[in-house]
């Protein structure tokens, strides 16, 4: 089985490293997950998770006849597969974005819940590819309108593209009482539920300066406790992989709507 979520917010900052990372350990404790550094023009997810000085990155797999073989991308780490993405100009520019559809397929064949990071615009044809590739978005967005607005923007692209709504994600909140006008209109605007409400937390700060995910960094913290109370209210779908590796090699990349 597997099911691939693209974690997405249509700005940046939001937090879509720290919630990939923390929803990827939380499943984790059921499921098999690989994440995967998915923002090739602007990856990060390497300095969350203590790899920034690998040799081997997801630009290796994404040269055209590349002899790099993806499990030398992918590293065993807190419990997770991580397949970061480098951060050098010359790697993006060899890069073709477009090849992430066939790392994906072969990931899909042997692992249970793929986390894609995803960039934080939707500018661009690559940008928006991991959208275009999963089952279903999981949209992490502050609690603003402006934010919110961001987060239609994915599901209109999503949607536009036969990907599915896991559900919106709050981070940074600090004040309950004005999230709620917010959640008035997310639950009438938005197809999923709303996962959870993180908030701006001394705990998720101190743990990305010690380059670690939050649920390594501080597992017993009432903020991790509510990352995992996110990730149960996102029932896995069994999907086959076969199936789902054949919708990808069948999936035409279409121009951003
Ligand atoms: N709830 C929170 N409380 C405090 N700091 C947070 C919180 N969530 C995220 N941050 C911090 O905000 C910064 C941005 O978070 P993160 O890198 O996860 O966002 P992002 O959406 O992936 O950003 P980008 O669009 O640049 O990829 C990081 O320094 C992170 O530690
Ligand atoms: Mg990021």
């Amino acid at each position: 089985m597997v099911e691939v979520f693209a974690v997405a917010s249509g700005k940046g900052g939001t937090g879509k490293t720290t919630s990939t990372l923390a929803l990827g350990m939380a499943l984790a404790e059921d499921y098999d997950v690989t994440v995967v550094d998915a923002d090739t023009g602007m990856a990060n997810l390497l300095f969350h998770t203590g790899l920034a000085d690998v040799d081997v990155t997801l630009h290796d797999l994404l040269i055209e006849k590349s002899d790099v073989g993806l499990e030398e991308a992918i590293y065993d780490k807190f419990g997770m597969h991580v397949l970061p993405c480098g951060t050098n100009l010359d790697g993006f520019k060899e890069a073709n974005p477009e090849l992430l559809q066939s790392v994906i397929v072969e990931l899909s064949e042997q692992t249970d819940v793929i986390l894609l990071d995803a960039p934080a615009t939707l500018g661009s044809k690559s940008a928006v590819l991991p959208i275009v590739l999963a089952d279903r978005t999981i949209t992490v967005l502050q609690p603003t309108v402006p934010s919110l607005s961001d987060g239609l923007k994915v599901q209109e692209y999503a949607s536009a593209y036969g990907t599915g709504n896991a559900g919106v994600l709050f981070n940074r909140v600090t004040d309950q009482e004005s999230v709620t006008e917010i959640q008035e209109q997310t639950e009438r605007y938005f197809d999923g539920p709303i996962l959870g409400m993180i908030p701006e937390s001394e705990t998720i700060a101190a743990a990305r300066e010690a380059g670690k995910p939050l649920l390594a960094y501080a597992p017993d913290a009432p903020v991790s406790n509510q990352y995992r109370k996110a990730a149960e209210k996102i029932e896995i779908q069994d999907r086959e992989a076969a199936a789902v590796a054949d919708r990808f090699r069948s999936a035409v990349i279409p121009e951003p709507p």
